[in-house]
């Protein structure tokens, strides 16, 4: 079910202006995403998912440059690529059409909010510390 939070909120700063920023910006769109479910504007959705893929693969570039020295990057880069994967298949599934296009992008919708969610809050917060200390 698509719910109106699609906002950064304070608990998810990493401590690292720019790839906070970047969160910002994911939260953004995906709560354009969220809008357009909202309007019923399916002609925008297939852009709107281009967007997401193309700006979560150019966050994902920029952690990792911060996290290549620190212990653990294998298994969070790995956790980037899974779900990039994950995204790829359902933009796919999206593109093949759907009989039901409005439960598919809902669905999509809230994967991408609660995995940014999850990874920022379980992963990015305690992995991206060690920069923040070590800078
Ligand atoms: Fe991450």
């Amino acid at each position: 079910m698509v719910e109106k939070l699609g906002v950064w909120r304070e608990e998810y700063r990493v401590g690292i202006e720019r790839i906070d920023r970047q969160h910002k910006i994911l939260f953004c769109n995906i709560k354009l995403l969220e809008e357009a479910i909202s309007r019923q504007d399916f002609s925008a959705i297939p852009y709107l998912l281009d967007m997401l893929e193309i700006y979560f693969k150019e966050h994902f570039r920029e952690e990792e440059i911060y996290l290549k020295e620190f212990p653990g990057f294998e298994v969070h880069n790995r956790k980037h690529w899974d779900f990039l994967g994950e995204v790829l298949k359902f933009i796919r599934k999206y593109q093949a059409g759907s009989r039901d296009l409005p439960a598919l992008a809902t669905e999509i919708h809230d994967f991408l909010y609660s995995w940014l969610q999850d990874h920022i809050l379980t992963t990015d917060k305690k992995e991206l510390s060690q920069v923040v200390i070590g800078s």
